[in-house]
């Protein structure tokens, strides 16, 4: 875990001003292209959950590095959760809301067996909203949600306590 948080102080880049004006947008994308930061966060996801879960849904876009990392790494299968309009096949749909409008996360009804114990992963949890529609989006695929791991949190924004009742890991919380 420390090794993981010493990554993530050390290579995420704030970017003024993305991707609108105002907002300080946290760019994780060097922990992932740091081989020894990468493997860091991956570990440490997973031993935060060990033995918890079967199955590892990955949230678009980054979400699905993480996701088939610690799928690979625990030798569970990897379920990708998809911006809508994505997959070929039926979904669960689930709208949610954004600063400005509404977008909608979809999955496929038929990729995990039923009863299947899912850890989502996401890269950052800032206001929840794209955490919620993902367990929302597993509850009616049938699936057990044993939590939720980011490696960043952004304090403050609420996200969490829409997650209430959920297991949320974050690696590190900034405000
Ligand atoms: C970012 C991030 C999370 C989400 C968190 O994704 O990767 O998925 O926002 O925000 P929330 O907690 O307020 O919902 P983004 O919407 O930028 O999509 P992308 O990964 O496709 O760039």
């Amino acid at each position: 875990m420390d090794r993981a948080v010493t990554a993530i102080d050390r290579l995420t880049v704030v970017v003024p001003d993305f991707p609108s004006a105002g907002i300080m947008f946290r760019d994780l994308t060097p922990v992932f292209a740091d081989a020894s930061g990468f493997r860091a966060v991956v570990d440490a996801i997973a031993a935060s959950f060990a033995g918890t879960f079967d199955a590892v849904a990955g949230v678009e876009a980054r979400g699905f590095l993480l996701a088939a990392a610690v799928g690979y790494a625990t030798g569970t299968g990897v379920v990708t959760i998809r911006k809508a309009g994505k997959l070929p096949r039926a979904v669960h749909r689930e709208s949610y809301d954004l600063e400005y409008g509404q977008a909608a996360l979809e999955i496929h009804q038929s990729d995990l067996p039923a009863g299947s114990r899912v850890l989502v992963l996401d890269d950052v949890l800032a206001t929840g909203g794209t955490l919620v529609a993902a367990c929302a989006l597993l509850d009616k695929a049938g699936a057990t949600v044993v939590g939720c791991g980011v490696v960043l949190e952004l304090g403050g924004l609420g996200g969490r306590e829409k997650l209430a009742g959920r297991t949320v890991h974050a690696l590190e919380i900034v405000a």
